[in-house]
């Protein structure tokens, strides 16, 4: 086949800012691209025309036929009636959960599979030591082989989507060819799926194409036709992305991040690169608006590893009065230099793909009112009456359930009802505490950056960073301990920077350059402030020292009043440690919470002996990255530990 061999033409970067920038204004004109890099090579190609690449596609995997879709009501019924007639979606209970429907998946195909995510850059050096590398050419002519007759027997849908709202000047677009319906319906939920899209890529806006295959044709070699199963999938899986042509080819896997190519695959990995390119960022973040009591709004985005809790902090109750915090995203965020000097952040997806394990009225009670109705659930539990269950939704589980894999269950059972990685697919839309603006397609101005890992030990409640590039040397060293369930040394760091390890398109060294230049890009008085989190620090007998979820409220409470002080409206309520501002005695609102002294002390201990062990950890982590490691950040090492030393 020569389209997957032919190294497509391109244009200029700026050419493509400037088209999806607002008539007059400057989105993402403000930071230069990272490198130079060769013309050809940068960028999709804008002449690509749509509807050659299908019949392209279609000629290697051969499907019975094609259709395109258009993002309708109708459309989206069509595909579930289908679904439920082939067994793959049970309909739920319309009096408990109405207009919506459980899948169960095929036990061997659950999460995204990291081991078979391939970054296929021209140079290995791209896409950096934490990243699975083929050479283009050799990927190409394997996937050659291994999509040839992928869709014998199935429908292959036209899918055209936008990250953002269509049109929007920090959004971009992308048409997903797939062979299966809950990845259609899904994609209609998490994207805007709209053939208005087709519109602005004939008007000749930079596309990403992408094609999903399940593996499984119906019809063999011999012309014999099988039956189709519930959920179709292959043993063999290829998550596979080539950044400079930014293309995604997925196969084997109808999995989340796996198969819903907008989401990982598009809004991070390819995006990541686009927005090294372009001067802007695409982040592993949620995003919300908090509200104080005197009615002013600031804006977080913040960074944890998976299921670390954004979907919870971007669904946050306050607890404490007067606060509201409205939710923008739980997942991935956008953000451009805009036109008035400030950073704009939009949530690129429509929907949730929430963990549900975990997920109940004590936990989240936000997420509980989103998918009350008109939701996909898979891999949960089914209750005799035809609602969903899964850990943590209740104290007490029912008597008797269906499990994730159909199988009869009780309470003595020995494994959970619900997959651990069990998910709700729901529009945003439906999200209680969803804000206004959450489809601006200016975005909002983003005032805080928020990084979070799973800390044990070591790093504080909130730290708020001493300046951009000290922030950028946070996020770059984001960690997580391992605990004694998982393999490796007890208390051995696992890192995860910007929460992005599995995500960023490019060599994650380059990531944290093209942080420190965006910061540079934005006006210096409207530049975010940086902070760190920590919800899991333990005590000295492995409880968690801070209740967390909706006290949370506090810390963002805290990091709002820094933020009015850096904008002198009120007062610095910080000091300084070794590794940061702390809150000052005091400042941190803790009124009516359970919290002995010696706890908030320990919260906010800085050991300085185990930080140099860490310094030792976080230089033998950046070597690596050899000299892609930005000398910003050794500078940032050295101060910290003359901090410590100090
Ligand atoms: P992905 O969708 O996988 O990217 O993850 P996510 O970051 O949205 O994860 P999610 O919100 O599902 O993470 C849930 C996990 O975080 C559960 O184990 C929760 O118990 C835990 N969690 C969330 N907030 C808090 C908190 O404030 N304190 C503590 N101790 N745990 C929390
Ligand atoms: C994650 O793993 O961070 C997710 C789930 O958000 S998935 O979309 O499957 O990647
Ligand atoms: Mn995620």
């Amino acid at each position: 086949m020569s389209f997957l061999a032919n190294p497509r033409r391109t244009r200029l970067v700026a050419e493509l800012v400037s088209e999806t920038s607002e008539a007059g204004a400057s989105f993402g004109a403000g930071a230069s691209p990272q490198t130079s890099r060769p013309e050809d090579t940068v960028g999709t190609d804008t002449t690509l025309d749509v509807r050659t690449w299908v019949n392209d596609v279609a000629e290697l995997t051969q499907p019975d036929e094609i259709v395109w879709c258009d993002g309708s009501d109708a459309e989206k019924q069509r595909l579930i009636d289908e679904m439920v007639a082939a067994g793959t979606l049970t309909p739920l209970n319309p009096d408990k959960r109405p207009g919506s429907y459980l899948a169960r998946s095929n036990p061997a195909d659950v999460a995204r599979v990291e081991s078979r995510t391939f970054i296929c850059s021209q140079k290995e050096e791209d896409a950096g030591p934490t990243n699975n590398w083929v050479a283009p050419d050799a990927m190409r002519s394997e996937l050659n082989g291994v999509f040839a007759g992928s869709m014998r027997g199935r429908t292959m849908y036209v899918v055209p989507f936008s990250m953002g709202p269509v049109g929007g000047p920090i959004s971009q677009v992308g048409v997903e060819i797939t062979d299966s319906p809950y990845v259609v319906v899904s994609m209609h939920v998490m994207t805007r799926v709209s053939a208005r899209v087709l519109d602005l890529i004939d008007d000749g806006q930079q596309w990403v194409p992408a094609v999903h295959s399940v593996g499984a044709p119906l019809v063999g070699d011999d012309g014999a036709r099988a039956a189709d199963v519930p959920w179709p999938c292959n043993d063999t899986k290829y998550i596979v992305h080539f950044p400079e042509t930014r293309e995604i080819w997925s196969y084997g896997s109808g999995y989340g991040g796996n198969a819903l190519l907008g989401k990982k695959c598009f809004a991070l990995r390819i995006a990541s690169v686009m927005a090294r390119d372009e001067g802007w960022l695409a982040e592993h973040m949620l995003l919300i608006r908090a509200t104080s009591p005197a009615g002013k709004r600031f804006h977080l985005a913040a960074a944890f590893p998976s299921a670390c809790g954004k979907t919870n902090l971007a669904m946050l109750r306050p607890t404490i009065p007067g606060w509201k915090v409205e939710t923008l995203g739980d997942d991935i965020v956008w953000m451009r230099p805009g036109p008035d000097g400030s950073l704009r952040a939009i949530n690129p997806e429509a929907g949730f793909f929430g963990v549900a394990p975990g997920t109940g009225e004590g936990t989240n009670p936000v997420a509980v009112r989103t998918f009350d109705h008109d939701t996909i659930f898979t891999n949960v539990a089914l209750t005799d009456d035809g609602d969903v269950w899964w850990e943590g939704l209740t104290d007490t589980p029912p008597d008797h359930l269906i499990d994730w894999q159909g199988r009869d269950w009780t309470p003595d059972s020995e494994e959970p009802a619900a997959h651990p990685n069990s998910r709700f697919t729901v529009s945003a839309a439906q999200c209680p505490t969803i804000a206004d603006t959450w489809e601006d397609p200016a975005g909002v101005p983003v005032d805080a950056i928020v990084f979070g890992g799973r800390r044990a030990s070591n790093v504080p409640l909130v730290t708020q960073s001493l300046g951009w590039e000290h922030g950028v040397f946070m996020g770059a060293t984001i960690s997580s301990e391992r605990t004694a369930a998982a393999e490796g040394t007890v208390g051995e760091l696992r890192r995860d920077p910007f929460a992005m390890m599995p995500f960023c398109g490019y060599n994650m060294a380059d990531h944290w350059a093209h942080w420190l230049s965006v910061g540079d890009s934005v006006d210096t008085a409207k530049r975010p402030l940086i902070f760190q989190v920590n919800w899991f620090r333990k005590g000295g007998d492995g409880s968690f020292l801070w209740p967390g979820f909706g006290e949370n409220s506090r810390v963002v409470e805290w990091i709002a009043g820094q933020i009015e002080a850096a904008r002198g409206e009120g007062e610095d309520r910080s000091v300084a440690s070794a590794v940061g501002r702390v809150p000052a005695a005091g400042s941190l609102d803790i009124e009516g919470l359970d919290l002995p002294a010696e706890d908030l002390e320990a919260l906010f201990d800085v050991p300085a002996g185990p930080w140099l062990t860490e310094t030792d950890l976080t230089e033998e982590f950046f070597a690596q990255f050899g000299d892609h490691v930005p000398a910003a950040l050794y500078k940032q090492l050295a101060n910290l530990r003359d901090r410590l030393d100090g």
